[in-house]
């Protein structure tokens, strides 16, 4: 096997962090994919790239690599993780009762930004569900994933590559700045392509609802399946609300961040002197370099942006993040969920 094909440009590179100095590999090929996983193997971390965002690598069947991920993420243990799998016919390996809908989702949708929560086995560790009775499945798109996964030929739990509370990396860089050497290995797969974490769906009712949106919508998983999933009031919140619940304050910028309607929008970046802008209309005159971002209209363009954006206003360090309320409608609301959740947090 020779380079992965991929779909951004640039060369994928494997960092591998058990040096004090990472190890570059210009490309990710098969004897690479094989020592990341001898690496999980051995319980360690191997951070991944996924089209969503870059995933943190354990092995899901491995008590101490899943301990090992929570204190690299800081994350509390209570807290249940997505299981990234090489192919459909793996989902019975983790869940239970599979329902006809989990197939005619995975036929329609992976690999790709979907993840299925569903009845789990017994075997499946209380790490994994947070001792929760289901179990998430996801089986990413990205080339490097999944030759990483049909390579495993296990579960890899892999929550987003960033310290708890922090905005999920989409650049192999972000993983380093966030989670430096807790991690064994980092293998970079360029930038990602949809930018936001996946759609969760849980299956496991008589009536399939929507937990977290994301860039597959609540109407294109109706059109598949053929019926109306169940209303969930956390997708249909006002953004400008601030909804209290530690929940809340994942997916968010160190600076603090509002979401403003357009014609409260020069008001509100007059307000201090130093305002990040995340705006549809042209820079203001001599706003300072570096804080204003004119966002794209395409919702699949602004969400592979986002956390890239964001991320660029914190290291500038301005006063506040001014972000411009975007657009209703169900191809928003992985967005606009982001967006609230990031103010929350302020
Ligand atoms: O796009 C993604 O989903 C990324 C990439 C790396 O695959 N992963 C990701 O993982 O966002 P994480 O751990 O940051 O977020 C996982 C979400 C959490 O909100 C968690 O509560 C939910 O999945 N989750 C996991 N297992 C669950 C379960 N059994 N029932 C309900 N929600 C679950
Ligand atoms: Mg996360």
């Amino acid at each position: 096997m020779s380079k992965f094909n991929q779909r951004t440009p640039g060369p994928c590179v494997v960092q591998s962090k058990s040096l004090s100095k990472p190890e570059m590999i210009e490309s990710v090929d098969e004897s690479t994919i094989e020592r990341a996983v001898e690496v999980l193997r051995s319980g360690q971390l191997v951070a991944f790239p996924t089209e969503t965002v870059y995933g943190l690598g354990a092995d899901a069947g491995n008590p101490q690599a899943l301990a090992r991920l929570y204190a690299a993420k800081g994350r509390p243990a209570n807290h249940p993780v997505i299981v990234h799998i090489a192919e459909p016919a793996m989902l019975e390996r983790w869940a239970v009762n599979v329902p006809d809908s989990a197939y005619t989702l995975a036929q329609a949708f992976w690999p790709g930004p979907l993840t299925l929560v569903l009845p789990r086995c017994t075997h499946v560790l209380d790490q994994v569900t947070g001792g929760q009775e289901t179990v998430a499945l996801r089986i990413p798109s990205h080339p490097v994933a999944l030759a990483l996964l049909r390579s495993f030929d296990g579960g890899l739990a892999a929550p987003s590559a960033n310290s708890f509370g922090k905005l999920s990396p989409t650049k192999a860089e972000d993983v380093e700045r966030d989670l430096g050497s807790a991690v064994a290995m980092i293998l970079d797969g360029g930038a990602c392509q949809v930018g936001i974490e996946s759609t969760i769906v849980d299956i496991t009712g008589d009536e399939a609802r929507v937990l977290r949106p994301g860039m597959i919508s609540q109407p294109s998983i109706e059109r598949v399946l053929g019926k109306k999933l169940a209303a969930n009031d956390s997708n249909t919140h006002n953004i400008t609300v601030r909804v209290p619940g530690s929940h809340v304050s994942h997916y968010a910028p160190s600076t603090p961040l509002q979401v403003i309607p357009a014609e409260g929008l020069t008001t509100a970046i007059g307000r201090f002197k130093q305002t990040a802008v995340l705006a549809f209309a042209d820079p203001g005159n001599n706003h300072p370099s570096g804080l204003w971002h004119k966002a794209s209209r395409d919702p699949a363009v602004y969400a592979r942006e986002l956390y890239a954006v964001l991320r660029s206003f914190d290291r500038l360090q301005p006063e506040w993040i001014v972000v411009e309320q975007p657009p209703d409608g169900p191809e928003w609301q992985g967005v606009r969920d982001r967006l609230l959740r990031a103010a929350s947090a302020s």
